[in-house]
């Protein structure tokens, strides 16, 4: 694995060499890392045969050193959305765990076996261009875990705390995120979740913006209005920022582009 030869050169050959690692078996998330163009887990990754890899730290983070980035921001986006069971009624049982049924818990399934490695964000353009007000697929991913869990009485808080343009609709639905995932995980998936529910009225006003698209969801009457007829909340935060979106779009459109390509290739080989 590429972890074996980054230990092999330290020991060996650089011993400044500098970068992060801990379980070596793809479960603590420490070794997150771009090895020749994807984001993935140095200890999950095999080495290339017959030629020489390309390895960097993960994109658009400051690099602290070598092969290590500061987690910081990333960290702080996911204690934002509160990752802890919140009650507001004492259990049904006073001193006992509260059970859920087998249904209710495998609706976790696809979010639980998050590693926090932040491949996802760290491949995803929206979070390039907006790596402090969007909060990411991973972070995302786990606010979705908490939404869905049937022992968690803040549903409706939890989806008002992320109903912003920024926070939640910067996700444009390019599955960047799904692609890097070195646990196989679809956050783009769990976003689209939260939407869905957003828009279903679980929460008093929800505003959604999915590229160019802008409507605003009425909860009690239940209408879709075209964005020219709306007034939109923050409105002149998209008008100073429209540069940056058109921007932010046409980086996606080169993502989906190259991925399209990839896939082509794939089907030619
Ligand atoms: S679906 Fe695309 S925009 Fe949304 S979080 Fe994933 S990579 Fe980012
Ligand atoms: S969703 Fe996947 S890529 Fe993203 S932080 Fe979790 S394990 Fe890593
Ligand atoms: S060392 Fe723990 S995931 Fe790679």
């Amino acid at each position: 694995m590429v972890l074996d030869a980054l230990i092999k050169i330290k020991n060996e050959i650089d011993p400044t060499l500098t970068f992060r690692r801990s379980c070596r078996e793809g479960i603590c998330g420490s070794c997150a890392m771009n090895i020749d163009g994807c984001n993935g887990l140095a200890c999950l990754t095999k080495i290339p045969s017959g030629t020489s890899s390309t390895i960097t730290p993960l994109p658009h983070m400051f690099v602290i050193k070598d092969l290590v980035v500061d987690m910081t921001n990333f960290y702080n986006q996911y204690k934002s959305i509160e990752p802890w069971l919140k009650r507001k009624n004492p259990p049904p049982v006073p001193e006992k765990e509260i059970l859920q049924s087998k249904q209710d818990r495998a609706k976790l399934d696809g979010m639980y076996e998050c590693i926090l490695c932040a491949c996802c964000s760290t491949s995803c353009p929206s979070y390039w261009w907006n790596p402090e007000s969007y909060l990411g697929p991973a972070a995302l991913l786990h606010a979705n875990r908490w939404i869905s869990d049937s022992r968690d009485e803040y549903t409706n808080e939890r989806l008002e705390a992320i109903n912003d343009e920024f926070k939640l609709y910067r996700c444009h639905t390019i599955l960047n995120c799904a692609r890097a995932c070195p646990k196989g995980l679809n956050p783009g998936k769990q976003i689209m979740h939260i939407k869905q529910l957003q828009l279903s009225g679980n929460v008093t006003e929800s505003l959604c913006v999915d590229g160019l698209c802008k409507v605003r969801m009425d909860a009690t009457t239940t209408v879709i209005a075209p964005a020219a007829t709306v007034t939109l909340r923050n409105s002149h935060r998209y008008a100073s920022n429209a540069a940056k979106e058109t921007l932010e779009l046409f980086a996606c459109f080169i993502s989906k582009h190259i991925i399209l390509q990839v896939y082509m290739h794939s089907l030619n080989t």
